[in-house]
């Protein structure tokens, strides 16, 4: 299949591209290189440097290229810079998605896989979450994925545009050749491991790691098999991605990451950042029976040991 990743050059999109390529698919990976790295994109896939504002490229990849489904990753996605500044989140999340939605109706691609977050629901009423639990995001980094979400419901009925949707909860881990390499980093795998490392400098010993409670994740690596079924859907649909279980505490995460690198890892306590609930854990109930996924990954050691590999073998992630 002829797929083009929006925002490949992105910590998921990057292994979702390699993953791609693997199985044997053709991927354009469409990237403004905002927040992602040219050095992250797998050098089989063709990689086109452009803003999703910019439909005019977005028609020509689309045709020129006879792209058969898009996986629509690129996003802005800091919880707490878009409590500070919603105008720039729902710009590039809604904005700039329907500037996708409206280029792939126009050249008649008709199957989407989007990047959607566990943000969309908030605090939650029960945990683990089902799909069908409230919307009612806490900041505008999950409103605007939920904007989104709720107008391919209606690009479906009138444009015949088939999607999947896909919450993830909280990506983590690396493959050999991809990792997390975010500026600024807000996520909790990668900080310990920098403050393990101490290898950028600005992880000073007693840095604030906030504690935000119990967090469902899943191995990156598997995004991709999960994007597949997502793609090969008879409908519509939305699914949760997690892990499942009982999720992990940020102490948990600390102490696994303290045992896996051999390092000391310094901590403070302090209050949860604005617009982060408190404990976040997916049902994945309606994927596994639904697509009959299995997560194969689920081990909190195997998942960190990944990623410090990764950071040990790329210590300037993907910088020069
Ligand atoms: N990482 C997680 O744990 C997590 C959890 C829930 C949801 N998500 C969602 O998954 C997707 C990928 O997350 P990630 O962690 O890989 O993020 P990322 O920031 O590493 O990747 C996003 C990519 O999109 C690109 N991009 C942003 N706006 C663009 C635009 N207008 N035009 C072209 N390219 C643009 C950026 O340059 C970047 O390479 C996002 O949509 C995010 O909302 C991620």
């Amino acid at each position: 299949m002829r797929i083009m990743v929006t925002g490949g050059a992105g910590y998921i999109g990057s292994v979702v591209t390699q993953e791609l390529i693997k199985a044997g698919h053709e991927a354009v990976v469409y990237d403004n290189l905002s927040y992602g790295h040219r050095g992250a994109v797998h050098s089989p896939a063709e990689f086109v440097e452009a803003d999703l504002l910019d439909g005019e490229t977005l028609r020509s990849v689309l045709r020129t290229r006879a792209i058969e489904a898009v996986m629509h990753m690129a996003a802005y996605a800091l919880v707490g810079e878009s409590v500070r500044h919603p105008a720039k989140y729902y710009q590039n999340n809604l904005v700039a998605g329907l500037s996708l939605l409206n280029a792939m109706n126009e050249c008649g691609v008709k199957r989407l896989v989007f990047s959607s977050t566990c943000a969309t629901y908030g605090e939650p009423e029960e945990v683990p979450i089902k799909e069908n639990s409230p919307n009612r995001p806490t900041n505008p980094y999950g409103e605007s994925k939920l904007a989104f979400e709720r107008a391919l419901r209606w690009y479906e009925g009138a444009y015949g545009l088939r999607s999947a949707s896909l919450r993830y909860f909280n990506a983590a881990g690396a493959t050999e050749r991809c990792g997390e390499w975010h500026g600024p980093e807000t996520h909790l795998i990668p900080l310990v491991l920098h403050d393990a490392g101490r290898r950028r400098g600005q992880y000073r010993a007693g840095r604030c790691l906030h504690a935000c409670g119990r967090r469902d994740g899943g191995h990156n690596a598997l995004l991709y098999r999960r994007h597949r079924h997502g793609i090969l859907g008879e409908r519509s649909a939305i699914y949760n991605l997690g892990c499942g279980g009982d999720g992990y505490t940020v102490r948990e995460v600390i102490d696994t990451a303290r045992e896996v690198t051999g390092r000391d890892i310094a901590t403070r306590v302090a209050p949860r950042r604005a617009g982060d609930p408190a404990v976040l854990i997916a049902s994945s109930e309606k994927i596994r029976s639904e697509l009959g996924w299995q997560p194969e990954f689920q081990d909190l050691q195997v998942i960190i040991q990944s990623a410090w590999q990764w950071l040990l073998a790329h210590p300037r992630g993907y910088e020069e």
